[in-house]
């Protein structure tokens, strides 16, 4: 039992910082902890990390028969509360994904600012597990408003992602965010099997209810630990077309960013990044290295392990590790008016705080179509209903491999200042699959700067930094990120050399 104690200061290292600095709201910061935690200690015990694999996992998915077309224009949302005139169309509602259980997904829709009509179907997908999509992809990150420190306005964001397609948010599993439940007992069953199952339900019943985007192209986006759950539908959706012989939903791509896709590697690379970025000394990288073991099957770590780990412990608790360079957030109090200095590009460290604030007010939830039920626990950017997580497989590169040779576009980036699942993981994991290069390692370009550095491989997979990107990439370099996904969905090669753009 003694030697089990590591490990919890191994994978709880960030929390101390964030105990520090919020009043109720739970990060994604915790939420990726947890996971690493209960992996590494209850290995075997109750958590299966045995490989995604759908011969094993295929279960018929619901179509709800009521969820006709008047539902999308039920769904149809006029204006947000303090939300700035906009031209596009923005849609929020439920989607039940099982109707035995009672369980209904909260998804919220921005078509594109242009062009809706021919650009593809984007859905993006957060991580935790149990953090919302609603809280970070749309607010915070890559959605057309960001929230403003008076907690009750929106400003927008010119850089959002509806420029490139039309983009689609669904906080998934339930009991995140305004998705939910009606079996209390599914917040202890679930995990990544049911996440996508649920998933792909979703977009089945989503897409009866906007019949027009059935035949798009449709990209499936996310980040962290979405490094699970975009490689887990996709892998389910190419499943039931294949059964079908016909395509069902037309998956032309994915693309991950600082995305958990090979525990060994993710978690090593975390402590290597540290290191090389003079966060913690080399002696504790060393210690670290030659005592600690990352295996899948690991399960206790030495005494010299859980030594090095508390170093590190001491060494990052006052940064933000999701962004090593970003400030902190020191004053989690709303202020009375929006703060003058506050822009997309500019990114105000408090953020789940204003978003928290705004996405619990009656009169947004309402505008929303959000919490119809009356959900007996506030709004949170993580979930606190979800207590237990049942199977998360140790690595996803087997499904990347599937994609590949199914002639999907798989990309996969990273923002290179971030500490939790950092460039030093994500370059490791793929060197893990082994694939011939295409290209050699080069810088890409955008208005004139470098804006990461990429590499291609055989088979459509291609590796992207963003430079200067934190954890939440489209946050802290948004014109960067727009640029990337824009090459992204249109299938071409980022800039080998500057343009004026
Ligand atoms: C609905 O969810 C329950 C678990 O809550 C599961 O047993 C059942 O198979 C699911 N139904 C479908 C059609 O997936
Ligand atoms: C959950 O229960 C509420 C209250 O009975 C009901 O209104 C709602 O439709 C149920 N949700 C689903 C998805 O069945
Ligand atoms: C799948 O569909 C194609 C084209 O419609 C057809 O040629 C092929 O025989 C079908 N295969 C099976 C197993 O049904
Ligand atoms: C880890 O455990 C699984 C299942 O118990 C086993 O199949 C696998 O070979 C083990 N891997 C290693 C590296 O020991
Ligand atoms: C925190 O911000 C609020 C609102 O701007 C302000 O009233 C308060 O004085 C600040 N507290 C501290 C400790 O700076
Ligand atoms: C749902 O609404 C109730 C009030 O009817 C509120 O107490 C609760 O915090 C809300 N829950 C969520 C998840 O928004
Ligand atoms: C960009 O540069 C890389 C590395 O030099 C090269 O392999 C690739 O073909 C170039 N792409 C284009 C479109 O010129």
């Amino acid at each position: 039992m003694e030697n089990r104690v590591p490990l919890i200061l191994l994978f709880t290292l960030l929390l101390p910082c964030f105990i520090a600095h919020t009043s109720s709201a739970k990060k994604q910061i915790e939420a990726l902890s947890q996971i690493y935690k209960e992996k590494y200690l209850k290995n075997n015990i109750d958590i299966d990390r045995t490989h995604f694999n759908a011969n094993l996992n295929f279960h018929r998915a619901e179509i709800n028969s009521q969820d006709g077309l008047g539902l999308k224009e039920k769904d149809r949302i006029g204006i947000l509360p303090g939300q700035p005139p906009v031209k596009f169309k923005q849609y929020g509602g439920y989607v039940t994904v099982n109707q035995t259980a009672g369980r209904a997904f909260y998804y919220y829709f921005t078509e594109a600012q242009n062009s809706d009509k021919s650009l593809p179907l984007l859905l993006w997908l957060n991580g935790g597990p149990g953090c919302s999509s609603l809280a970070y992809g749309a607010m915070q990150e890559l959605g057309p408003f960001r929230v403003s420190s008076d907690g009750k306005t929106l400003y927008n964001n010119k850089l959002a992602w509806n420029h490139a397609a039309n983009v689609l948010f669904v906080e998934s599993p339930a009991g995140v965010g305004f998705s939910y439940s009606n079996t209390t007992a599914d917040f202890v069953t679930g995990g990544d099997r049911r996440t996508a199952i649920d998933n792909y339900a979703f977009i089945l019943n989503w897409l009866n209810r906007f019949p027009e985007y059935k035949g798009r192209d449709f990209y499936i986006s996310g980040e962290s630990y979405a490094g699970h759950y975009v490689p887990q539908l996709a892998h389910t959706i190419l499943a039931h077309n294949q059964e079908a012989n016909k395509t069902i939903i037309n998956l032309k791509g994915i693309i991950i960013g600082n995305a958990v896709i090979n525990d060994e590697t993710d978690v090593q690379g975390m402590y290597e990044y540290f290191a090389s970025h003079a966060i913690i000394s080399d002696e504790t990288w060393e210690q670290i290295a030659k005592y600690c073991d990352f295996s899948p099957n690991a399960t206790t770590q030495t005494d010299l392990c859980s030594e090095a780990a508390k170093e590190v412990d001491k060494n990052t608790n006052d940064i933000d590790i999701y962004n090593i360079y970003a400030p902190m957030c020191h004053n989690t109090s709303l202020t009375r008016k929006p703060k003058k200095t506050t822009s997309a590009l500019n990114l105000d460290p408090c953020g789940d705080n204003y978003v928290y604030a705004y996405l619990n007010r009656p009169e947004v939830q309402q505008a929303l179509h959000a919490n119809v039920t009356n959900l007996p626990y506030d709004w949170q950017p993580c979930s606190d209903v979800i207590k237990k997580w049942q199977d998360s497989p140790s690595t996803v590169l087997p499904l990347l491999k599937e994609f590949m040779s199914n002639g999907l576009r798989v990309w996969v980036f990273s923002g290179d200042t971030d500490g939790r699942i950092p460039v030093t993981s994500t370059k490791n994991s793929i060197k893990h699959m082994n694939i011939p290069s295409k290209t050699s390692w080069h810088p890409w370009y955008f208005a004139g700067e470098v804006g990461g550095y990429t590499k291609v491989y055989e088979g459509n997979l291609r590796f992207a930094t963003v430079r200067g990107a934190g954890h939440q990439v489209p946050s802290y370099q948004p014109a960067r990120a727009l640029s990337l996904i824009s090459h992204f969905l249109a299938g071409t090669d980022l800039p080998n050399k500057t343009t004026k753009s």
